[in-house]
């Protein structure tokens, strides 16, 4: 139903059922926010929402009240905007004063809204807080004293990833947001998705910042500095300079990377082709010996850990194939060091990723040998568009440029897996192919796109029956993996991505580009595909040639090094 009311002195249209904060938005006028967050209930933590009903002694938080017929709302009254600047500069006497120096400098919704409101001067005595930083994980950095309690952190953990790893602990004054038992994020059960960070509005979680590393490889005369780039991260990065949302900014990328002083720049999207087809090779095996089945889907290292410490029983199903990023590590520090006699130890590998569970996943130590890293240093976007800044390089004024050669070429079908469900799709390109010798007519497999929380595909190769499911966001895989230990499931592969959207809008990825530049991203990587003639892995001419090389001589170690193992592990819950 609709009905007036009057807001600063106008009649607007308001629907009812509809939050007053809603009704607002959708008339025009902003209200600040801090707790609010979209898609998820109000929590009314902040009050910064909050506006001055007439009738009413105290102002009402705009988030989690209902328009009702002929309010009449105030919303920048001298009240409201009083109100507005105590919580503001409540939250300031225990900020730490060091903006200049935080990553999040320029970036901060609390220091944008110090300044939205006129703040210039701090009125309330400073109650600092006793609490550490917490550097212990390889992935995200915790700086309790940033934090300003929103509990959007808490919210998402719970239930867009499903873990729960973070929860308000203390009473009062010592509240802080943290692991259980104010464990050290190291040992909690945190899959280092980094989703936390995407929605924290200040400093206070962060990716592990390892720009610094980079930079002194760069600078070091005895290093050999090689870089591959993510599919999606050169789809994102253009927000963090205010390009186009969705630019595919590939070439313009490797032209900056060598103006910086990399010595090579691939593509990880070539490794991303021979994990597809490694796969569907591995999934072949498996349905014609019916064993290890469904698949589960390796190449996001947050799923991995989280089956590791959550459903080991599931360990035998994950695809021992690795993923794109340490496939390519293995190439680049083994097949390219010997090709180009360059010693491995010489070699700093650097990998630029959308995704701070990358970070992790490099730091395990199946992929370490003698104390060598295949990945040396993750950067995700953000990091990458800091060094980029720091660089003073203008991506756009360049002209661009190829990346190298051997890991040059790649398919649209190494592309699409940084979107939900893309994964499904490019492996089934390729499944096809191995499974009848013959190219799918139709390559889109629209069942496997959009938004949904599981997607499915069911279809007959030849004699196979084959079912697929792709997971979009981790805490809707619950139900599917409980199935399949129940020896209920009825698919051949599931993919699990844990990011709700995949890597397009993975942890490490701008922060606060908004749903308009994910869905930018997701179309650039399916408009590519549109695009493109070779769309399936296994067409990829370079890859073939690289495997025939090997054919006969050291065949066996050669395919080795595309595989891994997992193994079960003990967290703190
Ligand atoms: S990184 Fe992911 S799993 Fe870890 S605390 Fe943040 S949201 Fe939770
Ligand atoms: S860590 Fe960030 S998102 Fe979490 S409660 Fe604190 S300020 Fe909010
Ligand atoms: S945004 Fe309404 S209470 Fe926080």
């Amino acid at each position: 139903m609709i009905f007036n009311i009057e807001v600063n002195n106008k009649v607007l249209k308001a629907k009812r059922g509809d939050s007053i904060l809603e009704t607002l938005n959708q008339n025009g006028i902003s209200v600040p926010t801090l707790c609010r967050m979209q898609s998820f209930p109000s929590s009314g933590a902040c009050r910064l929402c909050v506006v001055e009903v007439e009738g009413k002694e105290d102002l009402v938080p705009a988030c989690s009240h209902n328009v009702e017929e002929w309010m009449k709302i105030h919303t920048h009254s001298p009240r409201v905007i009083n109100a507005r600047r105590t919580i503001v500069e409540l939250l300031l006497s225990s900020h730490p004063d060091d903006c200049l120096y935080c990553i999040r400098n320029k970036n901060c919704e609390l220091q944008e809204l110090a300044d939205e409101l006129g703040i210039r001067e701090r009125k309330l005595p400073i109650v600092k807080k006793q609490v550490k930083k917490d550097p212990s994980s390889v992935s995200i950095t915790r700086e309790p004293d940033k934090c300003i309690l929103c509990g959007r952190c808490i919210k998402v953990c719970r239930d867009w990833i499903g873990i729960s790893t973070l929860d308000y602990i203390g009473k009062a004054m010592n509240t802080i947001v943290g692991p259980t038992f104010d464990n050290k994020l190291n040992i909690s059960n945190c899959i280092t998705c980094g989703q936390c960070i995407m929605v924290c509005p200040t400093g206070a979680l962060h990716e592990k910042d390892d720009v610094n590393k980079v930079l002194l490889a760069l600078q070091d005369p005895d290093k050999y500095v090689v870089v591959q780039i993510s599919p999606t991260v050169s789809v994102s990065l253009a927000e963090e300079f205010n390009i186009r949302f969705g630019k595919e900014l590939d070439e313009l990328l490797v032209a900056t990377l060598r103006r910086m002083g990399f010595n090579k720049v691939f593509k990880t999207a070539f490794a991303a082709d021979i994990m597809l087809i490694q796969m569907a090779e591995e999934l072949i095996d498996r349905m014609e010996k019916n064993e290890r089945l469904p698949i589960l889907s390796s190449n996001c290292p947050a799923f991995v850990k989280y089956i590791e410490q959550t459903y080991p029983d599931l360990i035998p199903n994950l695809s021992v194939i690795k993923s794109p990023q340490q496939i390519m590590g293995s190439l680049v520090k083994h097949h390219f060091a010997k090709d180009q006699k360059v010693k491995a130890e010489k070699i700093f590998s650097v990998s630029l990723m959308p995704c701070t569970a990358a970070k992790f996943e490099a730091s395990r130590e199946e992929f370490t040998h003698k104390g060598n890293s295949d990945i040396d240093v993750t950067l995700t976007t953000r990091e990458l568009a800091r060094m980029i800044r720091l660089y003073g390089l203008n991506i756009q004024q360049l002209a661009p440029e190829v990346s190298d050669t051997p890991f040059v070429i790649r398919t649209s079908a190494s592309k699409i897996i940084g979107t939900s469900g893309g994964l499904a799709e490019a492996l089934y390109r390729t499944l096809y192919y191995k499974l009848t010798g013959k190219q799918l007519i139709n390559f889109k497999i629209a069942a496997l796109r959009g938004n949904k929380k599981i997607k499915e595909y069911n279809s007959k190769i030849g004699n196979h029956k084959i079912g697929i499911a792709a997971v979009n966001g981790l805490s809707n895989a619950v139900e599917l993996l409980d199935k399949i230990i129940e020896g209920k499931s009825a698919y051949q592969f599931i993919e699990v991505m844990a990011c709700p959207g995949s890597c397009v809008n993975g942890g490490g990825q701008p922060i606060g580009s908004g749903q308009e530049a994910i869905k930018a991203r997701i179309k650039t990587l399916y408009d590519i595909d549109e695009k493109e003639s070779v769309k399936a892995s296994y067409k990829n001419m370079a890859v073939t040639e690289l495997f025939d090389k090997y054919i006969d001589k050291e065949k066996e170690s050669f395919f080795q090094q595309f595989i891994t193992s997992y193994q079960k592990r003990d967290v703190m819950l």
